[in-house]
């Protein structure tokens, strides 16, 4: 049974942003923030929100982490080395506590939802000031104000039992041209590697009226790329029956007028002919899409509980390329998953040689306490993982740069980002296939689409020259 979803009532957000106020003329509170992000787009768009709230209490952004009176970590727990990242970061902090007492250190995200982790961390890390979840995010002014308040700990650590989405909350984009919209939050798959579905609760999808006059709000405001977030957005509104399912929704954003649409993550086995007419026949939705496939064997793609075979997963690549002229590929692999065989391995590589994505992000399997996969017997040892992974990575490699020189002499059309890191002269940005392109240009040009003819292909990037008009 699918649970109804509800938004977190009006006088709940009101009361929050009333804490907020009061916040802002409390003396002694923290003046300055830092928020250092870890994992997916999820947690960048929730540290929007979080910056959000804390610019509405008064707070001003400090250039680095050291000069912070506060520091948020936002943390990913979907692999291992993301979570040992994050945890080594926050115990650097506790040096910087001894020289600046006033200093406040919080922990939230992913992380915090794990069962027991909240007071681990709290025991093991006894510097930390604040922790708080995913499902109470917008809950952080409350709690933000008891930290400063009552000059203790916080804690709070919501279970997701309560089927909502907030809501009405600040948010402070990152970058003016290109926005973020959650549709949906959570996640129902229960792939059986992944801790997502535990940490970020069962699938909740934004009402559709909401969603479309926020996209209208930013296509007001000058955004010229959004990217509607999601675990699993193909299977957005299935539990709105009343409302739009995900193609009906992208069709209404189509129409709204922004230059460029995209989103992730799409779950192959979601993936409908519906969809991809819709894509298709759209004029704002680019031709780019991220597919995990996460193995290329069946056996495996049944143990992860993937629920599609290599066939029907080629199958509906071999559609998508014949309705969308071009389109541009990329996923996810994860190798060494408990039990994977030398054939077994050999599949995946096949199947990454068949599909010929643009570009692929290869993990090594990471047992996550709680997931079935990480009582599976015959866990793979870390030199077979590593060795698989570089020939994996090597495989794609090869394929990315076959592909790249495909590119050359084509006119691609650039939204232009930042200069470029390397060279001030050059200007960066994403172009349709959300591919970094590299040309001579000037700040001014930041915000704009423009077409660049590919001169070159470099490892994973491209580079042009401005075509004039
Ligand atoms: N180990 C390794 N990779 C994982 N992913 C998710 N869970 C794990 C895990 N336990 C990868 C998947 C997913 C991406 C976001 O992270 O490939 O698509
Ligand atoms: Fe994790 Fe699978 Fe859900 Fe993706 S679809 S978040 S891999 S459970």
């Amino acid at each position: 049974m699918r649970r109804m979803t509800a938004e977190i009532p009006q006088e709940t957000i009101l009361e929050e942003q009333a804490c907020m106020q009061r916040v802002r003329g409390m003396a002694g509170r923290p003046a300055s923030y830092f928020i250092v992000t870890y994992g997916c787009q999820m947690n960048v768009h929730d540290s929007e929100t979080l910056t959000g709230m804390l610019e509405n209490m008064g707070l001003s952004a400090a250039a680095d982490r050291t000069c912070a009176d506060f520091v948020i970590f936002n943390t990913c727990c979907v692999r291992d080395n993301a979570e040992r990242r994050a945890l080594g970061n926050v115990t650097w902090l506790k040096e910087l506590k001894k020289t600046n007492p006033q200093l406040r250190v919080a922990v939230c995200g992913c992380m915090i939802q794990e069962p027991g982790m909240a007071e681990q961390i709290l025991r093991t890390y006894p510097f930390v000031d604040l922790a708080f979840g995913t499902h109470n995010l917008y809950h952080f002014p409350t709690l933000f104000e008891q930290m400063v308040l009552k000059q203790r700990r916080v804690i709070e650590v919501v279970p997701d039992d309560l089927g909502t989405v907030p809501e009405d909350l600040p948010i402070v984009r990152s970058n003016p041209y290109q926005a973020y919209i959650t549709i949906m939050y959570g996640c129902n798959n229960f792939c059986s590697y992944c801790i997502v579905p535990s940490v970020r609760g069962r699938e909740r999808s934004r009402d559709s009226e909401r969603i479309l006059r926020e996209a209208e709000a930013l296509y007001r405001d000058g955004v010229k790329e959004i990217m509607l977030l999601g675990q699993n957005v193909n299977s957005y509104g299935l539990d709105r029956p009343e409302g739009m399912n995900f193609p009906k929704l992208l069709a209404a954003i189509d129409e709204i007028g922004i230059e460029r649409i995209r989103f992730m993550t799409s779950h192959p086995k979601d993936l409908s002919p519906e969809l991809m007419d819709v894509m298709a026949g759209s004029r704002h939705i680019c031709p780019q899409l991220h597919l995990p496939v996460q193995h290329g064997n069946n056996r495996i793609l049944k143990s992860m509980n993937r629920r599609y075979t290599r066939e029907i997963y080629l199958e509906k690549v071999a559609m998508l390329r014949e309705r969308i002229k071009n389109i541009s590929l990329s996923t996810d692999i994860i190798v060494a998953y408990p039990g994977e065989t030398e054939q077994e391995f050999r599949d995946t590589c096949s199947l990454v040689e068949q599909v010929r994505y643009d570009s692929a992000f290869t993990f090594i399997y990471s047992p996550r306490t709680g997931t079935p996969a990480a009582k599976m017997p015959d866990q793979v040892d870390p030199e077979t993982a590593s060795r698989r992974i570089q020939e994996l990575i090597a495989i794609q490699k090869r394929i990315t740069s076959e592909n790249f020189e495909h590119y050359i002499g084509q006119t691609h059309h650039v939204l232009v980002d930042a200069p470029s890191r390397r060279d001030i002269h050059q200007m960066s940005g994403k172009n349709e296939y959300n591919i970094t392109v590299n040309f001579d240009g000037s700040p001014d040009m930041i915000g704009s689409i423009l077409p660049v003819r590919i001169t070159e292909a470099r490892e994973t990037t491209l580079r042009g020259t401005l075509v004039q008009a």
